[in-house]
């Protein structure tokens, strides 16, 4: 069933546990991250970032993803995940997601601020829920040196306060993509953030952590994971076997499979989330 990211992470800080947000582009992603839900009673979020949704159809995409999401047992939200810009979130939140993020993260704190709180003034009136980020967190391109920008404390509190937004991303250490090396999480940091915002927070870059680090940013107040990376390279290395036989020409005996390894990730990252049996 489709429901609000409101509830389900005011749960998952109560219980202390993360929900997994995980990005989707196709109809095999999208059924192998809701049967994961399904097999493991778990909530979660479906999402799609800018680029995601533009590639498979805007409209017409979004409309699948919604009827898996209401047709599913499991309670489901449906995110934009990085809108980069009020028009963004604002097609998003008319056609119906439950939840947006905005990231200014590349802006000025200022900056950051008034497009944020443009973006929540607009959702709140449509009971549609806002995330937005602190902090830079870095998608490297291969070989590129990773610049990381850690949240500042008090730019948090400042920004929570002034923009009245519902979950906080923060960087912390963590990196998005495939060329992240091994991230080193700054718990310092993410427990000097804790202090002094308590709206739930959210990792980025949720690929490529090791479950210790991720278990302990849980523990600590991570309420949201955000994974892609590794769903992507299960795909790729699904259809690559796939196309190892010449003779297989059936697209869904290609795609079929896929759906299976995107399944187990998921439910991989669910287990290790804690969300197992949390509906
Ligand atoms: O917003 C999406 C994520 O932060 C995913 O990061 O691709 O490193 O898993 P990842
Ligand atoms: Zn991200």
């Amino acid at each position: 069933m489709l429901i609000s990211s409101q509830i389900l992470l005011k749960k998952a800080q109560q219980e202390h546990y993360a929900v997994g947000a995980f990005n989707t582009s196709d109809l095999e992603i999208t059924k192998g991250i809701v049967s994961a839900s399904e097999e493991m009673n778990s909530p979660i979020i479906l999402q799609t970032s800018e680029g995601e949704i533009v590639h498979s159809g805007k409209d017409i995409f979004f409309n699948a993803m919604k009827i898996f999401a209401e047709k599913s047992k499991t309670p489901i939200n449906l995110n934009l995940d990085h809108g980069k810009s009020f028009e963004m979130c604002k097609w998003a939140v008319d056609i119906g997601y439950n939840s947006v993020m905005i990231d200014g993260s590349k802006l000025s704190l200022d900056e950051n601020i008034k497009l944020t709180k443009q973006v929540v003034d607009y959702a709140h009136e449509r009971s549609v829920v806002v995330e937005g980020e602190i902090g830079l967190v870095p998608t490297p391109d291969k070989g590129e040196e990773v610049k990381i920008l850690k949240a500042d404390p008090n730019e948090c509190k400042k920004f929570v306060e002034e923009t009245g937004l519902d979950f906080l991303a923060v960087g912390i250490g963590n990196v998005h993509g495939e060329n992240k090396g091994k991230p080193i999480l700054d718990f310092e940091r993410l427990s000097e953030i804790c202090k002094v915002v308590s709206i739930p927070l959210v990792l980025h870059g949720g690929s490529g952590i090791s479950d210790l680090d991720i278990k302990k940013a849980i523990s600590m107040g991570i309420c949201k994971i955000n994974v892609n990376t590794e769903l992507r390279q299960a795909f790729v290395k699904s259809l690559r076997e796939s196309l190892e036989d010449e003779d297989v020409i059936k697209p869904y005996d290609i795609m079929e499979p896929v759906e299976d390894v995107i399944k187990k990730v998921v439910e991989k990252k669910i287990e290790i989330f804690g969300s197992k049996n949390k509906i």
